[in-house]
């Protein structure tokens, strides 16, 4: 499996306990080096990724890098896992629409969570899937126990469909960018200045003297 160098520290350990070999594939300004895996582990079976706003360095994944992503995975019969674990808050630029809305082959297994957008202890997250796999994902359900009670998950339900989902979000973009902002404002006031932009919404500060 391709997984992102550097990448979410938690992810490696879980799966390697599966017994899957990883293939740390570097990350660059444009995402995952879509180019570096083909030259080093073109044969993989999955590769796990954060296209929206890469874990740790906020990149995110190219449009070319997406296409050649997808050609890959056609071709090799491979899967993609797309860990679209924050997308919802962007503050910069328009969201890109994330990889499995250019899935026509298929082969893309989407991740999403409500952690970010909610509130971590929900423990609630949600895959979109290809079809050919839902019978495969329904039938692994099941025999997991789900620890996330059955009132949780219809009154989320509920929430969803009424249309408060939405309309949290809104709200919660605009508090947090201003707080974004305030933050920005705090560092640079305490002496840090920005020294690089790795993605649409990544900056990493230097302290000139202050408070190193
Ligand atoms: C990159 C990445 N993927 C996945 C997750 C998992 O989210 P959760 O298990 O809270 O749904 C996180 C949580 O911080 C994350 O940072």
């Amino acid at each position: 499996m391709w997984v992102e160098d550097p990448g979410f520290p938690l992810i490696r350990p879980t799966i390697e306990q599966e017994g899957v070999t990883l293939h740390p594939v570097p990350v660059d300004g444009e995402g995952m080096d879509v180019d570096w895996a083909l030259k080093h582990a073109a044969n993989a079976r999955f590769a796990l990724l954060t296209p929206a706003h890469q874990s740790p360095t906020g990149v995110a994944l190219s449009l070319p890098r997406r296409r050649q992503l997808l050609d890959w995975a056609a071709h090799h019969q491979a899967w993609v896992i797309e860990d679209d674990y924050d997308s919802e808050f962007r503050y910069h630029g328009k969201p890109l629409p994330p990889l499995k809305s250019l899935d026509a082959p298929q082969r893309v297994i989407y991740i999403g969570t409500f952690s970010k957008a909610l509130f971590p202890a929900l423990r609630t997250a949600w895959l979109v899937v290809p079809m050919p796999l839902v019978a495969a994902f329904r039938r692994q359900a099941q025999r997991v126990a789900c620890p996330v009670p059955l009132l949780w998950q219809q009154t989320l339900a509920d929430f969803l469909r009424e249309g408060h989902f939405w309309r949290h979000l809104k709200k919660m973009r605009l508090h947090y960018a201003q707080r974004r902002r305030w933050l920005e404002t705090a560092l640079v006031a305490h002496g840090f200045q920005v020294v690089e932009q790795l993605g649409a919404s990544s900056w990493w500060y230097r302290s000139t003297g202050m408070i190193e």
